[in-house]
């Protein structure tokens, strides 16, 4: 990807693109989301090439939302999404997930959240900061719900690759879900490239032109050097991506099992690449057991709440890093632990 995009430098393409994005880009991702998916996506239309999923994110909720209108969104669940939702003058509808449902959306609860006033589901699994993916049936039911109230899906789907024990499953693919949901990747997780800043959004073609009005006077386009570096790892990345997954797998074994020794209950995540274990038994709130790790054993996690409110009471530990470091952290973790026993 880094020779991609420095050949291409050389070659003096430093230029803007199509608002759109590179025809290049937009044919590879529509190319790929037909062969993993049997989706089709019109690159013309269909395909907007962002600046991340963060800035999908934020079109998206500016192209949905009149003022008032809710979001449906289960919590714990990555922290740009409410911001966004707000941003664009709606109303984020948090709905709890807990251990009990290993941090999975139960469909009845979204349906008793439904008002007059909601505009779309958000749902994003594998979940940033659980690891939660959401069986293939809880999917199906939560669309038929979308489909029963004409309500948009939107779904956030960064983490798809890093799915361990069960194959992937795509919204938009699920039966009734295409025409109602606007689907967002990137490339930040699966390829490691979060600096190059390119995401994606695809869906019905009047949304991602609503969208990409917003984008065309607010960024013009993705930076160049970011689509050509992605066009590269959507063309040929993709085994390589594959050995490092296969290393976040070995990873999430390592940084469970510690956790779990060092008195600290954590579900096994089955994807992205973090563990979301119970704080509760040392009686610190996360707040201050994530400042005092820092300080004590210069070990960083997330405090738990900053993913909403439900999150009060654990931590998020990343083991995106080496094995070494997991190790390493692990028995800080535990020595720290040992203070409160
Ligand atoms: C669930 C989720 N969505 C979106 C993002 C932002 O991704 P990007 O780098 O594509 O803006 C992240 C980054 O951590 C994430 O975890």
């Amino acid at each position: 990807m880094r020779e991609a995009c420095i050949q291409s430098l050389e070659r003096g393409r430093t230029s803007y693109t199509s608002n759109y994005g590179l025809q290049e880009l937009r044919d590879a991702i529509s190319a790929y989301l037909f062969n993993q998916e049997k989706l089709e996506y019109n690159p013309d239309d269909q395909i907007l090439i962002t600046v991340g999923v963060s800035e999908a994110m934020d079109l998206v909720m500016r192209a949905l939302l009149n003022p008032g209108e809710e979001v449906i969104c289960p919590e714990p669940c990555y922290v740009s999404y409410k911001p966004c939702i707000l941003f664009a003058g709606g109303v984020p509808v948090s709905i709890p997930t807990t251990t009990e449902t290993e941090f999975c959306v139960e469909p009845e609860k979204i349906r008793a959240a439904i008002t007059p006033k909601t505009k779309a589901l958000l749902i994003s699994y594998p979940s940033n900061p659980t690891g939660a993916v959401a069986p293939r049936k809880t999917l199906e039911k939560i669309v038929a719900i979308a489909k029963e109230h004409d309500l948009y899906i939107i779904t956030d789907e960064i983490y798809d690759r890093l799915s361990y024990d069960a194959p992937h499953t795509c919204v938009p693919a699920l039966s009734g879900a295409y025409e109602r949901t606007i689907y967002l990747n990137g490339f930040s997780k699966a390829y490691a490239m979060t600096g190059w800043r390119i995401g994606y959004a695809a869906g019905p073609a009047d949304i991602i032109e609503a969208m990409m009005k917003i984008h065309q006077y607010t960024m013009l386009c993705a930076p160049i050097m970011g689509q050509i570096a992605a066009l590269e790892a959507i063309n040929n990345g993709y085994d390589d991506s594959q050995q490092m997954i296969d290393q976040y797998a070995q990873r999430r074994r390592v940084i469970v099992k510690g956790l779990n020794e060092a008195g600290l209950p954590c579900l096994m995540p089955g994807g992205a690449f973090y563990a979301f274990p119970s704080i509760k038994e040392t009686g610190l709130n996360s707040n201050d057991f994530s400042e005092r790790l820092l300080f004590e054993e210069k070990v960083v996690v997330v405090p738990g709440n900053a993913f909403g409110d439900c999150g009060e009471g654990h931590v998020r530990c990343s083991y995106a890093t080496s094995i070494e470091k997991i190790e390493q952290a692990m028995q800080r973790i535990a020595r720290f632990v040992k203070k409160f026993s």
